[in-house]
């Protein structure tokens, strides 16, 4: 059981000062019954606003197609960012929801948005090895060759990337055609994608994340998410 004030500033409904309003008013019920006050404490299920169920008290975990130019960055400083895609309610609610990892600006595609940190933390590890399928464009062909060559390099798990001491793990590259590949990584780097590629000698001009694990986009148009349950990465 949680006080209502809390549950209520906690799911973005209103701040904790502003929960007296909302129980006064008797918009909030309690089985049935209109609130006591701010500090009665009630189970999640229990309690409706305005008629309805409250919005996901248990959590959320979301899949969006992140479109170009938005930052995953909470700072505002960075600039526009994807949470701004979300709900206001969303946006208050505390604890925040966060990415789990980050793709640039820069970057279109999968990326799972959630409020369970050990979520974020397991999925974000590289020891849990969650493949993560990225499609680049290239600023030049990349001959069958070079292609070949840097195949084997990213394979090999050895390649230490600039101001870093530790190799990346082994990744996959996929030639589609002379200046898309696809590469597979299970971790996630800073840049890491064009930073890898800058290092054989290749700008990447356009990067879009296609995969997270088993999961795609399937017909997700940029900017919108859909949501998984809650259980979705639940371990036996
Ligand atoms: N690698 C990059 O270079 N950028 C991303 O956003 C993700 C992986």
């Amino acid at each position: 059981m949680r006080r209502l004030d809390q549950l209520l500033a906690n799911l973005g409904y209103c701040s904790r000062s502003e929960a007296r309003d909302w129980t006064d008013s008797g918009t909030v019920l309690v089985r049935g019954e209109p609130a006591d006050g701010p500090s009665q404490k009630a189970h999640a299920a229990d309690v409706r606003v305005e008629g309805a169920p409250l919005d996901h008290p248990d959590g959320l975990i979301l899949l969006l197609h992140k479109p170009l130019g938005l930052v995953c960055s909470h700072e505002l400083r960075e600039g526009p960012n994807i949470y701004t895609l979300l709900p206001a309610r969303w946006q208050r609610r505390n604890p925040v929801i966060t990415s789990i990892g980050r793709l640039d600006k820069d970057t279109s595609g999968l990326i799972l948005l959630t409020d369970q940190s050990a979520l974020v933390h397991r999925l974000t590890s590289p020891k849990h090895k969650v493949p993560k399928i990225y499609r680049a464009t290239l600023g030049a062909d990349l001959t069958p060759a070079r292609a070949a060559e840097s195949a084997t390099l990213f394979a090999a798990g050895t390649l230490i990337l600039p101001d870093e001491t530790t190799p990346c793990a082994p990744a996959a590259l996929t030639l589609i055609s002379p200046r898309e590949v696809e590469l597979t990584l299970t971790e996630g780097r800073y840049h890491q994608v064009r930073r890898m590629f800058a290092w054989v000698g290749y700008e990447v001009v356009a990067l879009h994340r296609t995969h997270f694990g088993a999961l795609d986009l399937g017909d997700l148009k940029p900017g919108t998410w859909r949501e998984l349950p809650l259980d979705f990465f639940a371990t036996p």
